[in-house]
């Protein structure tokens, strides 16, 4: 026992002295690409729970794109913008209010339990001091700082748990449009006209193997000085998953970052799915997040002034919670660091929901189908209790269908017990009769009204495949 546990602490020591060494000399960027030179990487099976529990993040665009003329980097690529002057807003990034710790502040009164913030979009400017470009808030814009720290210490301080959105390509880097993806061989895509993303001339591998040396090395210099909760990364289109060797990247990471989860834009080697402004109709098999924005742009944009509800954000927070997601909602900072006041206002109103509901909504599980409650629902972690979202101002009775448990207890989320009634089923079948919920006016929230229906056990549904009663 003795000689086992010695043996765990000496073998244990070794490999910290290893990985501290690897650390120290190893090229970090490119040995990653050679799966040999990577030693396996234990997966952490329990890494993912915070993120299963949170059901709600902020995302934060901003960079020198936060003037608000135009889009995060799109602006320049689709030619809406002259290349100069999109970089010329740089000249305007001050962070002049930049208060991340008001942010967390403002983010925990929403509810949420992560963030993350865009290190580097596609334009290539870091929000970091890299060493790699001088592209950053540092070297290249009046910010002057490193405005990626102290937005890490202020959500950690928060006990927000902290994501680093980061472009794998970049269309500031000569070496970037090197090469093709393997399937443009023949083809006549367009895109492939881009001069940001694609060689207009002869491929050049090498450039690419440099631009990868880069790439490695931004995500080492991120991994190493802030270790992220969570890399939100994106820009992963225009190359195939083996050109950039995302395999071996994902070990890489979690070499650096044992903990660290990864979103799925690294062509499938990621550890969630993130579909992007438009609900999944049906619940995604894996574990996942709805990103979204509060209007329809992700960075700020001054003409955008289309703005979701509170009552519409909190209606997509409990689409996402009912499939078992997170819903990752977007605000856009201007320049100098400060909120729109739209944006702070559908926050503060998320967040009087959200604490309210807090029991119905975080660390719960995917509710039941449509089919029984006509509205979304989940679960508690033992599965005995079921809270059912009501949307609307009922007109009578609300039914829920299908539930064999004996009922404990009705009653609204921070509001009174509630009468109910049941009537129908076919007892000798097991086919429980409806239940029927008295819902008064005054116990309707303005914003979506949660009933609790507590069971005597675990749910037990009537199985959705029960052939209709003959
Ligand atoms: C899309 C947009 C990009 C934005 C991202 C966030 O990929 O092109 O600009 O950052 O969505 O999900």
């Amino acid at each position: 026992m003795i000689a086992t546990r010695f043996f765990s602490v000496r073998f244990a020591l070794c490999s910290l002295i290893a990985q501290a060494l690897l650390l120290c000399f190893a090229s970090p960027v490119y040995a990653a690409n050679d799966p040999a030179a990577v030693p396996s990487v234990a997966e952490q099976p329990d890494s993912l729970q915070w993120f299963r529990d949170a059901r709600l993040g902020i995302f934060i665009h901003w960079g020198i794109y936060s003037e608000g003329k135009d889009s995060e980097s799109w602006a320049f690529h689709d030619g809406h913008m002259p290349h100069d002057e999109y970089f010329a807003q740089a000249k305007t990034f001050t962070a002049a209010n930049y208060r991340p710790a008001e942010w967390a502040a403002l983010f925990k009164e929403a509810g949420a339990r992560y963030a993350v913030l865009t290190s580097k979009h596609h334009d290539g400017f870091a929000l970091w001091p890299t060493r790699l470009s001088k592209l950053n808030a540092v070297d290249g814009a009046p910010a002057g700082r490193d405005l990626v720290g102290p937005y890490c210490d202020a959500m950690r301080a928060a006990g927000i748990k902290v994501g680093l959105y980061f472009s794998h390509l970049d269309w500031s880097q000569p070496d970037y449009p090197s090469i093709l993806p393997p399937e443009a061989k023949g083809a006549a895509k367009p895109d492939y006209k881009n001069v940001w993303g694609y060689p207009q001339g002869p491929e050049n591998p090498e450039a690419w193997k440099r631009f990868l040396a880069f790439h490695r090395g931004q995500l080492e210099e991120l991994s190493t000085r802030y270790r992220p909760d969570l890399f939100w990364f994106d820009g992963d289109w225009e190359r195939s998953a083996d050109q950039w060797h995302f395999a071996e990247l994902r070990q890489q990471l979690k070499q650096w970052n044992p903990a660290v989860i990864l979103n799925s834009r690294m062509g499938g080697h990621g550890d969630y799915e993130t579909p992007e402004q438009f609900l999944p109709l049906a619940a995604p098999k894996s574990p996942w997040e709805f990103c979204v924005t509060i209007n329809d742009s992700w960075g700020y944009q001054k003409k955008d002034h289309n703005y979701k509800t509170v009552r519409q954000v909190v209606r997509l927070l409990a689409e996402c919670a009912n499939f078992g997601g997170n819903m990752l909602l977007d605000v856009g900072p201007l320049s100098d660091g400060t909120l729109q006041p739209e944006q702070v206002q559908v926050l503060k109103g998320l967040g009087r929901w959200t604490h309210q509901h807090a029991e119905a909504l975080y660390g719960t599980t995917a509710g039941i189908p449509p089919g029984y409650f006509l509205g979304t629902s989940t679960l508690s972690p033992k599965r005995d209790i079921l809270y059912l979202y009501y949307f609307d101002r009922p007109l009578g009775p609300v039914p829920l269908k299908g539930i064999r448990n004996k009922i404990r207890r009705i009653s609204v989320v921070g509001g009174p017990e509630l009468t109910y009634s049941i009537n129908g089923g076919a007892a000798w079948l097991k086919l429980p009769g409806i239940i029927w919920m008295n819902l008064p006016d005054t116990a309707i929230d303005p914003d979506a009204t949660v009933i609790k229906v507590e069971l005597d056990g675990p749910l037990d549904l009537v199985p959705m495949s029960k052939p209709a009663n003959p």
